[in-house]
């Protein structure tokens, strides 16, 4: 991508609870594929754009919402977040994304839809930009090829 038609440049990637079993978590849902690997692989993606990624990954709702809050200093234009298991959960990481008015991409690698009912509920969808669900790790690239560009 030519550096000079990318629209955001400071992008944050939010992964919650228990990604970081990615590959070995549950693959017949999530796939094979580590934390690791998506984060390279969009690291890829961002070669030679000028695009700035920083990953952040958790499995406390605190430290989710505390790098939320962060960006109201560091200079983060846009946000793809999965909030895995507190998008059922979470006013508070909804409250600190409506906090700091950064658009934000909902991503996660299930559909979510599809699954139980408690899992049917999302926090975060209304007030996202758009919301990717079921595409796999497929869907943290479409989203940040969105932020790049859109
Ligand atoms: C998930 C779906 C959530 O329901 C679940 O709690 C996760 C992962 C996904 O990416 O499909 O941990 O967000």
């Amino acid at each position: 991508m030519d550096s000079k038609n990318v629209k955001a440049r400071n992008i944050l990637i939010i992964h919650g609870p228990n990604l970081n079993l990615l590959g070995v978590r549950e693959p017949e849902i999530y796939g094979g594929v580590t934390l690791q690997d998506i984060n390279r692989n969009l690291s890829r993606l961002t070669e030679n754009t000028g695009v700035k990624l920083d990953f952040f990954q958790s499995n406390a709702e605190s430290a989710l919402i505390d790098r939320v809050q962060q960006t109201m200093s560091d200079g983060t234009d846009f946000i793809i977040i999965n909030p895995a298991a507190y998008t059922h959960t979470s006013i508070a990481l909804r409250d600190a994304l409506a906090a700091v008015k950064l658009p934000f991409i909902e991503v996660h690698l299930s559909n979510i839809y599809s699954r139980e009912s408690f899992r049917q509920k999302s926090y975060f969808s209304d007030s996202a930009i758009g919301i990717i669900s079921g595409l796999g790790a497929k869907g943290y690239e479409l989203a940040l090829e969105y932020a790049m560009t859109s």
